[in-house]
């Protein structure tokens, strides 16, 4: 009882609420197959979450949500899977436009966009540019998004740079600045649904210093009540970034 009032009274420490929680939603397969459902079955239920989470997120508190939703490893999935994953990323624009415009949500993507459908790639830039005023949730969607890739695209960027003259002897926040994130903060606190504890190539260079929660819970089972108690529990945490 004294250490949690002692950890409440702490400066940052308690009543600390991540700015930036990025999540990588895992389980939808495993959920389906339970049931003896295809797995697609379980990719809707899982956009389902999404929705119910993005809307929770401000009310908690957190102003940055990054969701991973498409590994550039997940090409290797039979291909009707990939495809209806694509149609469910479709969809989701489409359907969701106006209320997460009218919701105040900043929509953004993440990722290699060239392998993408023409059609998807033109959703997203165009949901990026009706939403691009919102400040009350800023939420980035990670498809077709691997953090090596990432950081392979951002060295060549890099190199361009310094080519020009732009950057002479180049720096942590140059690199970070030639990531897709660039401008963006980085992860406080990185969920992973489904009991794997593994990373899976999801932001390596931004979360270099992310705190990380594992839940047992598969992604579609995954509600703002267990994202509350999360946020919680991340109050109590002791964040020193190598400092004494
Ligand atoms: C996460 O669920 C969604 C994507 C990777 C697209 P999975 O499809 O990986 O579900 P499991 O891990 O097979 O249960
Ligand atoms: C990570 O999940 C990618 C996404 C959640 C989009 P995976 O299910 O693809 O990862 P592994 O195969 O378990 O590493
Ligand atoms: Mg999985």
């Amino acid at each position: 009882m004294a250490e949690i009032a002692a950890s409440l009274s702490k400066p940052g420490g308690g009543d600390q609420r991540p700015r930036h929680v990025a999540i990588i939603m895992d389980g939808n397969g495993r959920w389906a197959k339970n049931r003896g459902w295809p797995r697609l079955v379980g990719h809707r239920r899982g956009a389902e979450r999404v929705k119910q989470i993005v809307r929770a997120c401000p009310d908690l508190g957190v102003n940055w949500l990054t969701v991973y939703a498409f590994s550039t490893e997940n090409w290797k999935r039979s291909t009707e899977e990939v495809l209806g994953l694509m149609g469910i990323f479709a969809r989701y624009i489409e359907r969701e436009a106006d209320g997460l415009s009218a919701e105040g949500v900043r929509m953004r993507f993440i990722g290699g966009r060239e392998r993408l459908e023409p059609k998807l790639q033109r959703l997203m830039a165009g949901i990026e540019a009706r939403t691009a005023g919102n400040t009350r949730l800023n939420l980035t969607v990670a498809i077709n998004y691997g953090g090596r890739d990432e950081l392979t695209r951002a060295a060549a960027r890099l190199a361009a740079r310094i080519g020009r003259g732009e950057v002479a002897e180049p720096t942590e926040a140059d690199l970070a600045d030639c990531l897709d994130t660039a401008g963006h903060p980085d992860p406080d606190l990185v969920i992973r649904t489904s009991g794997e504890t593994r990373t899976s190539n999801f932001l390596p260079f931004q979360a270099a210093y992310s705190e990380y929660e594992f839940t047992q819970t598969l992604w579609p089972d995954f509600t703002p009540e267990h994202l509350a108690e999360i946020l919680d529990r991340y109050g109590l945490r002791d964040r020193r970034f190598g400092g004494a």
